[in-house]
């Protein structure tokens, strides 16, 4: 799919203008440790991580990425101590908040994706509510935050949805099960990159990473900045990229 660049933005360095992922997703890992090496508490990474958010969207923006999703809190995450569950839901509904104006002035739609379940508090979701309304016009990108999301859960809910309409066995196909996926508009992601150095998915986006491209990087995700996701770019773009093909 093209990728037109707006033309006002220059390009870092080392990335090829004409071959700028369409969707990047982000698994938002480490603020525990950088909180902890600091002799912080776990919920001063979470607040430090805020600012590593807002580099990235602009990182993004300047390289014209469409749609942006970003791991913030998964159907996993309620495992954690209450206090810092806590946190997070408060966390979560204060960024979007003081940060929604600013984005939204930036051309950003806001998205979510995940369950809203019991779980997750009446006024959070109040405040989705009022973000995606604020924002529903604008299409320079798409950030879509996962929260309380699984992509286990996400599969499970596309299949009971499914089965819930009376759709039959054979009508069960790929593109039935992506119709009803969160949002079976946005494009899989090209790239995934996850910081802090551990390798593996956390249970993101399942469906939709099946061809993505993965950068690891060791940067615990409040040092995270834009550069950061240059570097995620270039290397993105280095790949060979074949869908169970031979080279082309
Ligand atoms: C997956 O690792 C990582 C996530 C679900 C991201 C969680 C991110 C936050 C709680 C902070 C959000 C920050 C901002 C700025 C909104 P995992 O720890 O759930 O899974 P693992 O145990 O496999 O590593």
């Amino acid at each position: 799919m093209p990728n037109p660049r707006p033309s006002h933005t220059s390009l870092p360095p080392g990335i090829d203008p004409g071959h700028v992922p369409v969707h990047v997703a982000c698994v938002m890992d480490g603020n525990g440790r950088w909180a902890s090496s600091r002799g912080l508490p776990r919920t001063e990474g979470h607040a430090a991580g805020e600012e590593a958010l807002l580099d990235t969207v602009e990182g993004a923006l300047d390289l014209g990425i469409r749609w942006l999703t970003m791991f913030a809190f998964s159907t996993e995450n309620w495992r954690r101590p209450a206090e810092e569950v806590r946190y997070l839901m408060e966390f979560n509904e204060s960024l979007l908040v003081h940060r929604r104006d600013e984005l939204n002035e930036k051309g950003v739609r806001i998205r979510f994706s995940g369950r809203r379940d019991w779980r997750v508090p009446r006024r959070v979701l109040r405040r989705m509510d009022e973000s995606i309304a604020l924002t529903r016009g604008n299409r320079r990108m798409t950030l879509t935050m996962a929260f309380n999301y699984g992509g286990r859960a996400e599969i499970v809910d596309a299949v009971r949805s499914l089965v819930s309409d009376g759709v039959q066995p054979a009508d069960v196909t790929e593109k039935a099960i992506r119709s009803r996926t969160y949002h079976p508009d946005q494009p899989d992601p090209d790239l995934v990159v996850r910081t802090s150095g551990e390798f593996r998915i956390s249970n993101f986006l399942l469906w939709q990473i099946a061809y993505s491209e993965l950068v690891f990087t060791d940067v615990l995700w409040p040092d995270f900045r834009r550069q950061h996701l240059f570097d995620a770019v270039a290397e993105y773009q280095r790949r060979e990229r074949r869908y169970g093909g031979v080279r082309g």
